[in-house]
């Protein structure tokens, strides 16, 4: 179900493409979650904007600049934790959830958008979370149960809650199905449940050429629809001190 709450924040930042508001996107990001900019058209133009929101983090498949350029790879496309590099269909994840604490922010600017397909959707946690406390308890305390789940990308593990207290009401969600993450078989059904809300609650988003979209990384998921044809997108993921760490759940969502 598309949730067209957001859409303000696309038109607001589109109107104003070539200036940079930080507190805006800031409390773009605090409250919907994500926000989207206009003019970045080069790897130089999409590390100058972020160079102001925070410090880049590497990633195993960046370059030294921290940009990772995502295309379509023969090879190494169906491998577990490559599938950013296929055509296909990404379910909803959130970024580096092996880490200890994964990087606050998800930049991605696009170059060139495929000819059909690759839209991204933004699913924003802190609306799926109440209806999960509402409709299914049981998926709660699954995603906050210690040591129930765990995250392996064969360079980073992580063995802990899917999502963790960070402070007063606050939180911070990771989450991955792409063959790196690993359940318990009995969970099964909970964890389908799961993704099955997860997919109820998205903003799709269609990109074009420019157009640099930054998700708040702890608090949103993002997934990409199947593409065809020639698509470049280049990554970059921050650390930033301009937020008040986790997310704060949506008391309005219905
Ligand atoms: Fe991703």
């Amino acid at each position: 179900m598309a949730d067209f709450g957001s859409s303000q924040a696309i038109l607001h930042a589109v109107e104003e493409p070539h200036r940079f508001f930080l507190d805006d996107i800031i409390s773009n990001i605090e409250i919907h979650g994500y926000h989207i900019v206009d003019g970045c058209h080069s790897e130089g133009d999409v590390l100058a904007f972020l160079s102001r929101l925070g410090n880049t983090v590497q990633h195993r498949d960046s370059e030294s600049t921290g940009v990772t350029y995502l295309a379509t790879k023969g090879g190494i496309a169906n491998l577990p934790g490559f599938a950013g590099f296929s055509s296909e269909a990404l379910p909803p994840h959130t970024d580096r959830s092996a880490l200890p604490v994964p990087p606050r922010l998800l930049a991605m600017g696009w170059c060139f958008a495929s000819s059909a397909g690759g839209d991204l959707s933004v699913h924003d946690f802190a609306k799926i979370l109440p209806r999960l406390r509402k409709a299914h308890p049981s998926v709660v305390d699954l995603i906050t149960e210690q040591l129930r789940i765990r995250y392996d990308d064969g360079e980073q593990s992580f063995h802990g809650p899917m999502l963790e207290a960070v402070g007063e009401n606050r939180f911070r969600l990771r989450f991955r199905i792409d063959g790196n993450g690993y359940y318990r078989f009995v969970d099964s059904a909970l964890i389908s449940l799961l993704v099955q809300e997860i997919n109820r609650t998205q903003m799709p988003v269609r990109l074009g050429p420019g157009q640099l979209i930054i998700i708040d990384n702890h608090r949103c998921l993002h997934s990409r629809g199947h593409y065809c044809g020639e698509r470049l997108v280049l990554r970059v993921l921050l650390d930033t001190e301009h937020l008040e760490a986790g997310f704060e759940e949506c008391s309005d969502a219905t």
